[in-house]
C-alpha cells in the first residue's frame, strides 16, 4: 500500500516516523477520516473544516499541503495508485505536532508539523440493513471531546469491551445522558421526535450527525438536538448510530433492553436511504449488489 507521508509517496512499510514524534510520545495530534465513493470525497468540506478547527485550536501549524485542495490531489493519486478510485474507501489523514525533544511545553517554533495520509479500501457492514447490539460504558474521556484528537485510548477500551460482549459498539454514558459512540453518534427517537446530544464539548461534532438532522428535517421529522438520558430508553421506539464509517445502523439492543420492536425503526430506514442517495449509492444498487 502506498501512503503519503511528510511530502513523500511510499510504500507503508517504508513510511516511518520519528521515535520522538509528539504524536507517538504524546498523542499530541488530530486526525480525520472521510468516506470516498467512486473516487469522491463524501462531504469534503466539512471534514475539512473540522480538521482545520481541530488544528487552530490545539494550536499545530497547518501543514502547506493540508488544504482541501492539497489534500484532494494526494488523495487522488492514493486511491489511483492503491487501486481505489473505482470502488468505496475511506481516506485517513493525520496531522501531529511534528518531532522534538520530549518536553509537555510546544517545541520550538518552526517545528514542522508530521502529515500522514492513508487510503484504503472499504466494505460497509451489513448490519446498517440488519440492525446492531451496543452495549454501555462509562463516558471517563475528557472535557474536549469536541476535538478530534488521536488520543483514543477510552474510545478503543470501550469498543473493545463491546467486542468482547459480542456487540459492534459501545455508547458512551455520562450522568446517566448518553453522549455518543466510540466512533460514532447516537440518535433515539422518542413520543415522535428525533435526538441526539447538543454539539458541545462533549461530543465530536459528527459530519454524518449534521447530514442526518438535515434529511430528518428535509423529510418533515421533528428534531432537537438534546440529551438522551439512559433512563428514556424504554420510551425510544427507535435507537442508531451514525458515522462516516458506521451510516445510519439501527440499534436493536442496548445491553439487555430491546429498543422498540427489536426490528430495525422506519425512521433510520429512509435516513439510512437517503444518505446513501446522497453519496451516490442507490438503495436498489446495493440491494442487487448484495443479492
Ligand atoms: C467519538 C466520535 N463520535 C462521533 C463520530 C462520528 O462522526 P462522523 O459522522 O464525522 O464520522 C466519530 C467518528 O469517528 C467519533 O470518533
Amino acid at each position: 500500500m502506498l501512503v503519503y507521508l511528510n511530502g513523500q509517496y511510499s510504500p507503508v512499510r517504508e513510511a516511518t516516523i520519528s521515535a520522538l514524534d509528539r504524536g507517538f510520545v504524546f498523542g499530541d495530534g488530530v486526525y480525520e477520516v472521510w468516506r470516498v465513493v467512486r473516487g469522491q470525497m463524501f462531504e469534503a468540506e466539512r471534514h475539512q473544516a473540522r480538521l482545520e478547527r481541530g488544528l487552530s485550536e490545539l494550536r499545530i501549524a497547518r501543514p502547506r499541503e493540508a488544504t482541501l485542495d492539497g489534500i484532494t490531489e494526494i488523495a487522488e493519486r492514493l486511491l489511483s495508485e492503491n487501486g481505489l478510485a473505482g470502488g468505496e474507501a475511506t481516506l485517513y489523514v493525520e496531522i501531529t505536532r511534528g518531532t522534538a525533544p520530549r518536553t509537555h511545553y510546544f517545541p520550538a517554533p518552526g517545528t514542522t508539523p508530521t502529515m500522514l495520509v492513508m487510503a484504503s479500501a472499504f466494505t460497509p457492514s451489513e448490519a446498517r440493513f440488519t440492525g446492531t447490539r451496543v452495549i454501555t460504558q462509562p463516558d471517563v474521556r475528557w472535557l474536549r471531546c469536541d476535538l478530534k484528537t488521536i488520543q483514543l485510548l477510552p474510545n478503543v477500551l470501550a469498543r473493545q469491551a463491546a467486542t468482547e460482549a459480542g456487540a459492534s459498539e459501545a455508547i458512551f454514558v455520562r450522568d446517566g445522558v448518553i453522549t455518543e459512540g466510540t466512533h460514532t453518534t447516537v440518535f433515539a427517537l422518542i413520543a415522535g421526535e428525533l435526538r441526539t446530544h447538543p454539539a458541545n464539548h462533549l461530543v465530536l461534532p459528527g459530519v454524518t450527525r449534521d447530514v442526518a438532522l438535515g434529511l430528518a428535517r428535509d423529510a418533515g421529522v421533528r428534531v432537537r438536538e438534546a440529551a438522551i438520558r439512559i433512563d428514556e430508553l424504554p420510551n425510544a421506539t427507535e435507537l442508531f448510530l451514525s458515522g462516516t464509517t458506521t451510516d445510519v445502523t439501527p440499534i436493536l439492543r442496548v445491553d439487555d433492553r430491546v429498543i422498540g420492536d427489536g426490528v430495525p425503526g422506519p425512521v433510520a430506514r429512509a435516513l439510512l436511504e437517503r444518505l446513501l442517495e446522497r453519496m451516490g449509492l442507490t438503495t436498489s444498487a446495493l440491494v442487487s449488489a448484495r443479492n
